[in-house]
């Protein structure tokens, strides 16, 4: 027998690596400029983890640890660590294991998470139900990229528009039911999957790539094909998370869209008219850290007291697969 129960966002926490790649730095290096770049994108820098060994592992490490502090939570105390993420150094064993080890969560159980730039959103719906479900009490849920490590920046397209970052939260049981996530998706479509993937093995290489120089391992994207599917799917996922729980913009603090594009992310706010403080576009400072966007923003807004309590937030994402997701909180 369940008891019924609620979450509690009990501490968030996020990371990037020291060094910032800016526009002109890339101009130097690829035909691009500023402007090209600022304009299409919104992007000025991000943060790349250049020579650095084990990005993703260490990003999340000290995302985590962040996030157990604001909790006070010891590592001990947690029983599940979800890491969503593309970049892991190895499918095996999965980074999420090496994090649980390297914070002192030993013996929770640990796994990778794979969805993409959803790979955050999909991680807390996950650890929301796992903990609803009476699995677990304390779930430390990650979403991490180093984008940086399998980009080829030789390539204009693709190399302008990533960076890396970890966003965490932890996640508690509590008595009250009507805390935690009110309302969740988690969907897909992989009948679109080669717009946006990372090959390893030459035969999976579809046939549009065919004559397309492509280093195995690296991120491939059709821009414009995820550019048109984003800009629609966004609106729409706010559209349905508004739709399905009954509320409004006002009754929301914040609405958290996984930085992909500037003009995606204003295309929405303009279509639906949604309020501008209610949107953090944190784009122009790190680029798409892919599934380290959403949390990344979640634990700037929530360190800036724009996280408050008793008011909902929504999370939206979308990415490779071709995926998308959302996530209404009651905190
Ligand atoms: N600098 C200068 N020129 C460039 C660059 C560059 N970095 N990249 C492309 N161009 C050129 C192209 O060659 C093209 O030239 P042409 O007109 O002579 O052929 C022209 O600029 C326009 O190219 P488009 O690809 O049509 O440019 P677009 O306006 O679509 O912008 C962009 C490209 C920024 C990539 C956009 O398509 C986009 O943001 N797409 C969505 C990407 C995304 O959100 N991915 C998220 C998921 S990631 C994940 O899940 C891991």
């Amino acid at each position: 027998m369940i008891q019924p129960c609620g979450v509690r966002l009990a501490g968030t926490g996020s990371a990037v690596p020291d060094t910032r790649l800016t526009n002109h730095d890339l101009a130097r290096i690829l035909d691009t400029s500023d402007e090209w770049i600022t304009q299409r994108t919104g992007i000025r820098e991000r943060r790349i983890s250049a020579g650095t060994r084990d990005p993703v592992f260490n990003l999340s490490c000290r995302a985590g640890q962040h996030a157990l502090d604001m909790a006070g939570v010891k590592a001990s105390d947690i029983d599940l660590v979800i890491l969503g993420t593309v970049s892991g150094e190895m499918l095996c064993p999965s980074t999420s294991c090496r994090v649980a080890a390297a914070l002192g969560a030993t013996p929770a159980g640990a796994f990778d998470l794979t969805a993409a730039c959803c790979g955050f959103v999909y991680s807390m719906n996950v650890a929301d139900s796992i903990i609803r479900a009476g699995r677990a009490k304390r779930v430390l849920a990650i979403g991490c990229d180093a984008i940086s490590s399998v980009v080829d920046y030789t390539d204009r397209t693709v190399s302008i528009l990533f960076g890396d970052a970890a966003g965490a939260v932890v996640l508690e049981r509590c008595d009250d039911p009507a805390k935690g996530c009110r309302y969740q998706t988690m969907s897909a479509d992989g009948a679109d999957w080669h717009h946006l993937y990372m090959p390893y093995r030459p035969d999976i290489v579809p046939e549009c790539d065919r004559t397309n120089p492509i280093r195995l391992g690296n991120l491939r994207m059709n821009g414009r094909e995820v550019y048109k599917f984003a800009v629609n799917r966004f609106r729409e996922v706010i559209e349905d998370a508004f739709r399905k729980t009954g509320l409004t913009v006002d009754d929301v603090s914040q609405i958290i869209c996984h930085q992909s594009n500037a003009r995606i992310i204003e295309s929405a706010i303009e279509k639906l008219n949604l309020p501008r403080e209610k949107v953090l576009i944190n784009i122009d400072r790190y680029g798409n850290t892919s599934a380290g966007s959403v949390g990344l923003c979640l634990d700037e807004l929530n360190r800036a007291g724009k996280i408050p309590d008793g008011k909902p937030f929504v999370m939206v994402a979308f990415g490779g697969g071709l995926t998308w997701a959302s996530c209404v909180w009651d905190t």
